[in-house]
């Protein structure tokens, strides 16, 4: 295989893989920092929070990357997924599509979900397992069969025509690498700047967020210099979360 993952890495693409994110995390230790994995197809591809992700052949994307950065403190595991949705976003855009990112790491087009990621770990190792799914050529028909959190879209659906997945798979990378220079070099300012330029959220609004100790809803704030969300609870007093699952009010969704 030709080195053509993140920062010289190897590409190995599988036809059929059960999750590429569970491959890397079986195979982790044989790899390198920035080896990737694709799936053609994935079969029980994985979603945050135990939800299943849809990945069909040719109309999906599934990728996952191993990240063990020689110093970990200039990659660290808080700001993984953020860098993510930010690769993604200026991935579609240069294919002339305008996403948008949901706090932690969601990415939106005309208010659909279009991308999701999962970080990955196993606690007796030192990776982290990035894990990539991005609708490229799904329709609604493949949308229907399946209870949807949230509403979904695809690249295809959103341009009207369809994409070569090993195509967004390679522009994905790169725009991955360049996120990840640009935080090297600049650190949580690069993504504040493009989080607040590109924000799916409108600051003041009313969000609701399951997070690990409950649900919690309050005016969005943004993005704190850590990652953590910020919400002015009913008090008015600011909340700062580390994870959690934003939902919109329904009348929200445009
Ligand atoms: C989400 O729920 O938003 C995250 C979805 C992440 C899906 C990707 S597809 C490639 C990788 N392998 C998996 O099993 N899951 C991730």
């Amino acid at each position: 295989m030709p080195n053509a993952g993140l920062f010289d890495g190897r590409l190995l693409v599988f036809d059929e893989l059960p999750s590429t994110n569970q491959w890397l995390l079986d195979h982790a230790a044989e790899c390198r920092h920035g080896d990737a994995v694709r799936a053609v197809a994935q079969t029980a591809g994985r979603g945050r929070f135990g939800r299943q992700w849809l990945a069909p052949p040719d109309r999906a994307l599934a990728l996952s990357v191993l990240l063990r950065p020689e110093d970990p403190a200039r990659l660290p595991a808080a700001w993984v997924g953020a860098l993510a949705a930010v690769g993604i976003r200026n991935m579609l855009e240069r294919h002339g599509l305008a996403g948008r990112l949901q706090w932690p790491n969601d990415v939106f087009v005309a208010g659909r979900k279009i991308a999701g990621i999962l970080a990955e770990q196993d606690s007796a190792s030192p990776s982290l397992v990035l894990g990539l799914g991005i609708n490229v050529n799904l329709t609604d028909r493949d949308f229907a069969h399946r209870p949807l959190r949230q509403p979904a879209t695809s690249m295809a659906l959103e341009a009207h025509h369809d994409f070569d997945v090993p195509t967004v798979a390679a522009d994905l990378l790169a725009a991955l690498e360049a996120a990840i220079r640009a935080f090297d070099a600049e650190g949580p300012a690069w993504v504040l700047r493009q989080w607040s330029a590109y924000d799916a959220l409108a600051k003041g609004q009313t969000i609701d967020v399951q997070t690990p100790d409950g649900p919690a809803s309050g005016a969005y704030r943004g993005m704190d210099e850590d990652g953590r969300l910020v919400l002015a609870a009913a008090d008015g007093e600011p909340r700062r979360y580390w994870s959690g699952d934003v939902s919109l009010r329904q009348a929200q969704y445009p």
